[in-house]
């Protein structure tokens, strides 16, 4: 069965791993040729640090996070083609992808009441697209354990550190400093902070990306997916 033979409505694919791994890219991808919704969950925490940042908090207490915790107002659009995060009514998707956000990013993540604010924003904009008869594809940390357990398909992707390093280092070449050594021990401090929050689901297909290329892992994701579609007719 092929994408165009079969409907995607109502289905969930969790895609989850760590940076670098090559998940936001896969997950877009496979979005668009299903023709889901997109969800970045990472976006999400990026965008409230961002907005922490901007307004002086101290990151480094949970109290003073928590205290302005229902000020900020995210809204993501879910759409594959152009994803947005929008933070107070103003496009963020730019900053959000600074250096300066993503080594402080899990800082913020690991508190608890914000992952449960956040959390219950993701469900409900996953609940969302299946009221409105359409499949999703949301990618992050948690989400075929913790955001949507009941997906049909969960996929976990890794790679070797400096697979992820040197792929995070392109993503980055408007920062001169962020050489693939530098990317790969701010990337390491990163996973030590992010690992309570990763998980692999125990019924999650593992894809080790290192070296296979983006159309390869696309291809592997739209394989499952296929086994869950309902056919046309
Ligand atoms: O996927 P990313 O690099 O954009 O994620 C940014 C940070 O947000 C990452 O350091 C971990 C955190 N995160 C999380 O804790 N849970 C998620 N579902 C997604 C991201």
């Amino acid at each position: 069965m092929t994408e165009a033979d079969a409907t995607y409505g109502g289905l969930v694919i969790a895609i989850d791993g760590p940076a670098g791994s090559g998940k936001s890219t896969a997950a877009r991808r496979v979005a668009a040729a299903l023709r889901l919704r997109y969800l970045d969950t990472g976006a999400m925490y990026r965008a409230l640090t961002w907005w922490m940042i901007d307004h002086g908090v101290d990151i480094a207490d949970p109290g003073a996070v928590l205290a302005r915790l229902d000020q900020p107002r995210i809204v993501v659009r879910a759409d594959p083609d152009a994803p947005l995060v929008m933070l107070d009514g103003k496009d963020v998707s730019g900053p959000i992808r600074s250096r300066e956000v993503s080594n402080r990013v899990s800082q913020v993540a690991a508190i608890p009441r914000v992952r449960e604010v956040l959390v219950a924003m993701q469900q409900r904009i996953i609940a969302d697209a299946l009221a409105a008869g359409e499949g999703i594809v949301a990618e992050g940390r948690d989400i075929g354990t913790v955001v949507a357990p009941s997906a049909e398909v969960k996929v976990y992707l890794t790679a070797s550190e400096r697979a992820r390093a040197q792929r995070r280092s392109a993503d980055l070449t408007a920062d001169p400093a962020a050489t693939v050594a530098t990317t790969e021990r701010e990337q390491a401090r990163r996973d030590r902070r992010d690992a309570p929050q990763m998980a692999m689901a125990d019924d999650a297909v593992h894809i080790d990306t290192t070296l296979l290329d983006l159309d390869e892992v696309v291809r592997r994701i739209l394989a499952l997916a296929a086994q869950q579609a309902v056919p046309h007719g």
